[in-house]
């Protein structure tokens, strides 16, 4: 299953596209009920700012590629994804659920997830940090955006989320592929990088700031109808994907990660006790505390031009 990176890039380079390619004014805005407004509105600005994180993903990941192709692949996705965001952001100024110059605020696990990546990520290993995106991009493409596209009937989300999922598609494939090559090393390394990272501080608060993070969009996800199915079939590609490779399945954070899918969603397991209590716990996090936000994270635009 081998993917031909030069020709991934040349794919990825022909395949841009600009909000400026979007007519915002199209008809059908109208067709979002008044009643749904509120909880699309806060659904909005959490896919609006996963994109935004998962765009500091990629400029870690751009440190860390395995060649320099994929390193300049690596640099697109960060653009797209900020793409996706300022995109999402567009349409939610389109259904008038933004005052002007407003960026919708994100709530507390994602401003601890921006300081985390601000003050981390780039000294996380490739194994860690090409294992979470990928979960986060099944789980986002899997669930989210579908859950979305069968709740919104306006023409000009749909043709947003194509364009939108072409990108994905390729984020995806591209991924899986990177975690093949993270489990060419020898078991041996592996594990030391493994649990040699276990015990730092970074990936101690990364999970402290992953966990209830997962639980709060679930809860959100569940409170909008989402059923439950959607979350555990996104999961269940997450394996699926990772199990179409030789060397994948073998890579320790992955077998983590697939194994913490499982229990997030099954909201019969226990893990969920745990997880709704740091949801709880995090609302009481000290607004002082919260760092100002980094500048990288302010560069939200809903401007065709941009
Ligand atoms: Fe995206
Ligand atoms: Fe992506």
């Amino acid at each position: 299953m081998a993917i031909d990176m030069e020709a991934m890039l040349a794919k990825i380079q022909d395949r841009q596209w600009a909000l400026a390619d979007i007519d915002w004014e199209a008809p059908g805005a109208e067709t979002i009920r008044p009643e749904f407004r509120p909880k699309l509105k806060a659904f909005m600005t959490d896919l609006c700012w996963i994109e935004n994180i998962g765009a500091r993903g990629f400029a870690a990941l751009a440190k860390k590629a395995p060649d320099p192709t994929i390193a300049e692949i690596y640099r697109y996705f960060h653009a797209e994804e900020q793409r996706h965001a300022n995109a999402e952001l567009a349409l939610m100024k389109r259904w008038g659920m933004l005052e002007e110059g407003e960026v919708p605020k994100p709530n507390v696990n994602i401003r601890l997830a921006i300081e985390w990546l601000d003050a981390y990520s780039d000294d996380m290993p490739l194994s860690v940090l090409g294992t979470v995106i990928p979960m986060l991009e099944v789980a986002l493409d899997g669930a989210l955006l579908k859950f979305l596209l069968d709740s919104v009937q306006d023409p000009v989300c749909h043709q947003v989320f194509e364009k939108i999922n072409n990108d994905e598609s390729r984020h995806i494939a591209v991924d899986f592929e990177v975690l093949e090559m993270i489990g060419n090393a020898s078991a041996r390394r592996l594990a030391i990088e493994f649990v040699g990272r276990l015990a730092t501080p970074g990936l101690i608060l990364g999970a402290l700031m992953y966990v209830p993070l997962l639980n709060r969009i679930r809860n959100e996800m569940a409170g909008m109808g989402m059923d439950a199915e959607r979350l555990y079939n996104a999961v269940k590609r997450f394996q699926q994907l990772g199990e179409r490779g030789e060397r994948t399945p073998r890579v320790p954070a992955y077998k983590l990660l697939r194994r913490h899918g499982g229990w997030v969603v099954n909201p019969r397991h226990p893990y969920q006790l745990l997880a709704n209590s740091m949801v709880w716990l995090s609302d009481f996090y000290p607004k002082a505390l919260l760092r100002p936000m980094p500048a990288w994270s302010k560069e939200l635009t809903h401007n065709p031009a941009a």
